[in-house]
């Protein structure tokens, strides 16, 4: 049997999730702690549509599903997060659960939002991060926004055991494929771990042109 690149880190993640407490992964948020804020200050419109991309077990899913003026898309490579997520939040109809791989993902409609928190920094190839940029690019309508945050330039330089590729915010939007006029919001955020260690993200809010 042919095994890809794609099954490989599948299988990674479903290991991850399916053994691990959800609270015991260096990236977990308490639920009062997600950056949901990220979000909010976008000021959709209800309804807006909401992708959160490589969501894992992570506690934003229920807080966006939570808010009640979103339809949320939780997308992650493992079933067994989304399993996780769909246990805690249960069939509700603001909430669709994708399991996708990012690098591939097309989905039916257009969102008004893309949010990624510590996806996108483990695309440390240049023909992995094409094919995320064509994912967003086939997802994103016009005038959307992306939230994505990665390891800050001075962060960690591996996660879960993968190395990972490190931004500041300049290079975060031209990595995306956003030219300068497109960023929004460029901030550096520190995020502590379950343990206690800190670890200091980039984060870059760029919006679709509207043509
Ligand atoms: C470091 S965790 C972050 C989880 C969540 N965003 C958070 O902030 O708590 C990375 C997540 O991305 C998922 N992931 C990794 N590579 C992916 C890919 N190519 N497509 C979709 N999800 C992916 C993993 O399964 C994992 O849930």
């Amino acid at each position: 049997m042919l095994v890809t690149m794609s099954d490989d880190r599948r299988q990674h993640w479903e290991q991850v999730h399916g053994t691990k407490p959800v609270d015991g992964v260096s990236w977990w948020q308490e639920p009062d702690d997600v950056w949901l804020d990220l979000v909010e200050d976008l000021g959709l419109a209800n309804g807006a549509r909401v992708a959160d991309v490589g969501c894992g077990a992570s506690m934003l899913v229920d807080a966006l599903v939570d808010a009640g003026r979103y339809r949320v898309v939780g997308v992650d490579i493992a079933e067994s997060a989304i399993e996780r997520v769909r246990d805690r939040v249960g069939e509700h109809p603001a909430l669709r659960l994708v399991a996708a791989d990012v690098r591939t993902l097309r989905l039916p409609e257009p969102v008004d939002a893309w949010h990624d928190r510590a996806v996108f920094h483990f695309l440390v190839s240049e023909a992995d991060r094409a094919a995320y940029r064509d994912s967003l690019a086939a997802c994103l309508g016009p005038g959307g926004h992306a939230v994505v945050a990665t390891f800050a330039a001075d962060g960690p330089e591996s996660c879960s055991g993968l190395p990972v590729q490190r931004y500041d915010g300049e290079a975060l939007v031209a990595a995306l494929g956003f030219a300068p006029a497109d960023a929004v919001r460029i901030e550096r955020r520190v995020h502590r771990t379950p343990w206690g260690s800190e670890q200091p993200f980039t984060v870059v809010v760029v919006r679709r042109p509207s043509s």
